[in-house]
């Protein structure tokens, strides 16, 4: 996959429960779109849903036919076209909620804008704005976007020494940060795009896979459906919350007027929609308990269901197990073990559970 994204589910293990679904899946709870991204692969079409605009950025790249030529060519006039704009901060980028809280996983940073040296400011805006400008196929122009967001973490004080990517799922500036100049991170991120996009075909957007942003308690399941979904849970990784982190930037620009143009509707950045636990928000661990229920009772009328689950403790194996048993019919309960899985945080686990109804 092109584009990393937080709490990424093993492809390998999606593909094993793949080989038994035939149809049109739909993953609501999409993130990086690993499950579409399997759902195509074992030839059935896609729709794909996430609240959260960047997972679709992501998604986009990830999964999209993007045409590698047209790509590089205008990632080349996005460089030669930079003017300088002495512009110094991003409008309200401050890490806190609606509700005056803090950003529950904020550490020593007030706002996006101090993740930047002036001079990186200054060009990252300057790209942003040559992007803009820039006349192609809307698929290049959302892929030039996508570029810019993966070359914000390496031009900020985020990035340490010796390490690429964002490991800590945290906002926060290391003692010893070693930022990249933005134009050459940019042209990293150019370089890096252009050979996955030579290499992967990708898929027909709207025929193959449709890809929507949207909360997953509002989308209407069609009976004669499969949907297979990764639904978010515990307090390590606040997917919206990190996200912010590119909206902040994103929203400066055309991005959102240019995705109406494949979506049909202007994008919004929700995080009061988003499913997680969140003591800052007011978000209970049974508040969100209840929350999962509305929506497996929302799904229970559909044909086929796979529900994944990366969980962390038994009690909560035994709750989902509990809610979906209520709700559905003919349950297959399948545990899996993924040795190699990456922990993240004090909580992270290695243990996967499927609840279907296939
Ligand atoms: C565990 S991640 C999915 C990861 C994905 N399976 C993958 O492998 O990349 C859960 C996703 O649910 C999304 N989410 C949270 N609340 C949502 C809601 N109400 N509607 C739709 N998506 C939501 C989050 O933005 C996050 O991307």
């Amino acid at each position: 996959m092109l584009m990393r994204y937080w709490g990424r589910k093993p492809l390998e293990l999606i593909d094993k429960i793949m080989n038994n679904v035939h149809g049109t899946v739909i993953d609501p709870f999409g993130g990086g779109g690993t499950i579409v991204f399997s759902a195509l692969r074992h030839d059935n079409k896609a729709i794909y849903l996430d609240i959260n605009p960047y997972a679709w950025l992501v998604t986009f790249v990830n999964v999209v036919s993007i045409d590698p030529k047209e790509f590089e060519e205008k990632s080349k006039e996005v460089l030669e076209n930079v003017y300088l704009e002495s512009v110094f901060s991003l409008h309200n980028d401050y890490l806190y909620y609606p509700n005056g809280k803090f950003f529950w996983k904020r550490r020593n940073a007030d706002r996006i804008t101090e993740f930047f040296s002036r001079e990186n400011f200054m060009k990252l805006f300057s790209i942003l704005k040559s992007i803009d400008k820039v006349e192609s196929e809307t698929e290049v122009k959302i892929a030039l976007y996508a570029a810019f967001c993966s070359s914000l973490f390496t031009s900020s004080r985020m990035k340490r020494r010796n390490s690429g990517s964002w490991g800590v799922p945290s906002y926060w500036v290391p003692k010893e940060h070693e930022e990249v100049n933005a134009e050459d991170a940019f042209k990293m991120s150019v370089k890096r795009f252009s050979s996955y996009f030579r290499r992967n075909k990708g898929y027909e957007l709207n025929v193959d896979v449709k890809l929507l942003i949207g909360n997953a308690l509002a989308f209407n399941y069609p009976d004669q459906s499969i949907v297979f979904t990764d639904p978010p849970y515990f307090d390590e990784i606040q997917y919206m919350e990190l996200s912010f982190f590119y909206w902040a930037w994103l929203r400066e620009s055309n991005f959102k007027k240019v995705i109406r143009e494949v979506l049909g509707y202007e994008p919004e950045f929700r995080i009061s929609d988003e499913i997680i636990v969140n003591p800052n928000r007011g978000v209970t661990f049974d508040k969100y308990m209840e929350t999962l229920k509305a929506f497996i009772i929302k799904v229970s009328k559909v044909n086929s269901k796979y529900l994944l689950f990366h969980y962390d403790n038994d009690k909560l194996r035994e709750k989902v197990i509990k809610i979906v048993k209520e709700n559905w019919t003919r349950i297959k309960v399948d545990d899996f073990e993924i040795v190699k899985q990456r922990k993240i945080g004090p909580r992270g686990g290695k243990k996967y559970l499927l609840v279907s109804s296939p």
